[in-house]
C-alpha cells in the first residue's frame, strides 16, 4: 500500500480549495451574469443557492473524500461500486471546463500584453472581436486557429503542468502566493473603482433588488449553475483536495470559510466593476444596464474600455490581467488535480509527474478547438451545457447516492464526529429531499427553455455539436465505467 500524500498543513488546505473556488467565476462570470440578470435581482437567488446548496455540498463533498481518502471515482464506488460512474461523470465535465477555462486564461495573457501600451484603443470591441479572436460570422465558419491565442494556451498549460506536476506537494506551495494575491489586486481596483465620480450609480445599479426579475426562473436557474461553478461543486475538485487530508481533520469550518471567502470575493469584485461600469455611463453617456449586460464579455470588452478612461490607465489595466491569471491558475489545476488525483487512484505506481503529464496534454488538446475563429461560440455553448446540464445531473446524483445509499445521517455523524462547528439535522434534509427536489426542478426548467428556442439562437447543429453530443459521450463513459468496476 503506498502511503497517501498530505496537505503540509491544515492552512494549505483551505487555501487550495479557495484557490479553486476563487477563479474566473468570481470575477468574470458572476458580474456578467449579475449584469445580465438585472443587477440587484440576481443577488437574492445568488445568496438562496449558497446557502441552501453551496454551502451543504460542499460539506458532503468534503466528507466524503475526507471519509473515504480517494478521488471522486473510488469514493462513489465504495459507496456502491456501480456508483462510479458518478465520479467520473463530474471528473470528465469538469475537464471539459478546463479546455475553454484554459483558453480565457489565453487571452488573459495576451491582454496583459497589450495592457502595457493599452494597444485595445477606443474601440475595445473591435479589438477582441477582430484583432484576439478573429471572430467569424456563425459557428458553422469554424476558420483557423489563431496563433496568438494558441501560442498564450501553451503557456497557460506550462504554467498549469508546473504547478501541479508534483501533486500536492508543489500545489501547497503555488497556493500561497496564488490565493492572496489577486484579492490584494482586487482591493487595489475596488480602491480605485469606488472613488471614480459616477461610481454610485453603478453601485445602485448592482444592489437594489428588483424584485420582478425573480419570477423568472432562468434566474434562478443561473444562479444555480454559478454556485456549482463557483464552488467548484461536482467536478470531483473537492473531493480529491479532501482526500489528502487526515480523516479527523475539521470539515465543517473548512466548508463555511471556504464558501464564505469565495462568495465575498465574487460580491466584493461586483463593486469593483459595477462602480467602474458607473463611472464609464457618465463619461459615455450609456446606460449602466447596457453596459452591464454584455455578457462574457464585459471583462474583455467593457471593463478594458473603462480602464482606458482612468488615470494612470496601464497601471490598472496590468493589474487587472494579473489578477485575472492569478485568480485563473489555481481553478484550472485544481480540475487537473481532480483528474490525476482519480488516475492515481487506479494507478497507483504510475509516477505523479507522469500522470500530471498525460492529463496536462489531453486538456491543451482538448482546448485547442477553442483558438479557433469560432471558438467564442464554441466555448459558450459548451460552458452552457456543461453548467447546466452535466454538473447538475452529477450533482443530483451525488446527493441521490450520499443521501440515500450511503445514508445522510452516517455522514452527518461523520461530519460532526470531527467538527468544532456541530451541523443539524436540516443538513440531513436538505441532502435527502430538498436539494434533489430543487435540482430536478430547475434541470426541467432549463430543458424546457432549451427546447422552446435553442440557445442564444445558435444553429441546432452547433447545439448538438458542442452541447448534446459531449453531455453524451461523457454520460455513456460514466455509465461504462459504473458497468465495469468490480467490487473490491
Ligand atoms: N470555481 C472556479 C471559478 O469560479 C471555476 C472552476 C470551475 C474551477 C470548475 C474548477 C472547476 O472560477
Amino acid at each position: 500500500m503506498i502511503k497517501r500524500e498530505r496537505w503540509s498543513s491544515k492552512m494549505i488546505f483551505i487555501f487550495a480549495a479557495i484557490g479553486s473556488a476563487v477563479g474566473l467565476g468570481n470575477v468574470w462570470r458572476f458580474p456578467y451574469l449579475a449584469g445580465k440578470y438585472g443587477g440587484g435581482a440576481f443577488l437574492i437567488p445568488y445568496l438562496f443557492m449558497l446557502f441552501v446548496l453551496g454551502i451543504p455540498l460542499l460539506i458532503m463533498e468534503f466528507a466524503i473524500g475526507q471519509k473515504m481518502q480517494l478521488g471522486a471515482v473510488g469514493s462513489f464506488k465504495n459507496i456502491k461500486h456501480k456508483l462510479s460512474g458518478i465520479g467520473l461523470g463530474g471528473v470528465l465535465s469538469g475537464f471539459v471546463v478546463c479546455g475553454y477555462y484554459a483558453v480565457v486564461m489565453a487571452w488573459c495573457i495576451i491582454y496583459l500584453v497589450h495592457s502595457f501600451s493599452m494597444r485595445w484603443g477606443t474601440d475595445t470591441k473591435t479589438f477582441f472581436f477582430n484583432n484576439i479572436l478573429h471572430l467569424s460570422d456563425n459557428a458553422a465558419k469554424t476558420g483557423f486557429i489563431s496563433p496568438a491565442i494558441l501560442f498564450s494556451l501553451i503557456l497557460v498549460w506550462l504554467m498549469i503542468y508546473f504547478s501541479v506536476w508534483k501533486g500536492v506537494k508543489s500545489v501547497g506551495k503555488v497556493v500561497l502566493i496564488t490565493m492572496p494575491l489577486p484579492v490584494v489586486l482586487l482591493l487595489i481596483l475596488l480602491a480605485r473603482g469606488i472613488t471614480l465620480p459616477g461610481a454610485m450609480e453603478g453601485v445602485l445599479f448592482y444592489i437594489k433588488p428588483k424584485f420582478s426579475a425573480l419570477l423568472d426562473l432562468e434566474v434562478w436557474s443561473a444562479a444555480m449553475s454559478q454556485i456549482f461553478f463557483t464552488l467548484s461543486l461536482a467536478f470531483g475538485i473537492m473531493i480529491a483536495y479532501a482526500s489528502y487530508q487526515h480523516t479527523s481533520s475539521d470539515i465543517a469550518k473548512s466548508a463555511i470559510v471556504t464558501s464564505l471567502v469565495n462568495s465575498s470575493i465574487s460580491i466584493v469584485s461586483g463593486f469593483a466593476v459595477f462602480s467602474t461600469l458607473g463611472y464609464m455611463s457618465l463619461k459615455n453617456g450609456v446606460a449602466i444596464s447596457e453596459l452591464a449586460a454584455s455578457g462574457p464579455s464585459l471583462a474583455f470588452i467593457v471593463f478594458p474600455k473603462a480602464l482606458s478612461l482612468i488615470p494612470f490607465a496601464p497601471f490598472f489595466a496590468v493589474l487587472f490581467f494579473i489578477m485575472l491569471i492569478t485568480l485563473g491558475i489555481d481553478s484550472a489545476f485544481s480540475l487537473v488535480e481532480a483528474a490525476s488525483t482519480v488516475i492515481s487512484d487506479s494507478f497507483p505506481h504510475v509516477r505523479r509527474q507522469d500522470v500530471s503529464l498525460y492529463v496536462c496534454v489531453f486538456g491543451f488538446a482538448s482546448g485547442i478547438i477553442f483558438t479557433t475563429f469560432a471558438g467564442l461560440y464554441y466555448l459558450d455553448i459548451v460552458d452552457h451545457f456543461i453548467t447546466n446540464y452535466g454538473l447538475v445531473a452529477v450533482g443530483l446524483l451525488e446527493v441521490l447516492a450520499v443521501g440515500w445509499l450511503y445514508g445522510a445521517d452516517k455522514l452527518r455523524a461523520y461530519v460532526n464526529s470531527v467538527s468544532d462547528i456541530k451541523i443539524g439535522k436540516w443538513w440531513e434534509i436538505l441532502i435527502k429531499y430538498i436539494i434533489p427536489i430543487l435540482l430536478v426542478f430547475l434541470l426541467i426548467s432549463t430543458i424546457q427553455r432549451d427546447m422552446a428556442t435553442p440557445y442564444e439562437g445558435y444553429p441546432q447543429w452547433s447545439l448538438f455539436l458542442f452541447g448534446w453530443l459531449i453531455l453524451l459521450i461523457v454520460a455513456a463513459s460514466s455509465i461504462i465505467c459504473s458497468h465495469l468496476s468490480k467490487k473490491t
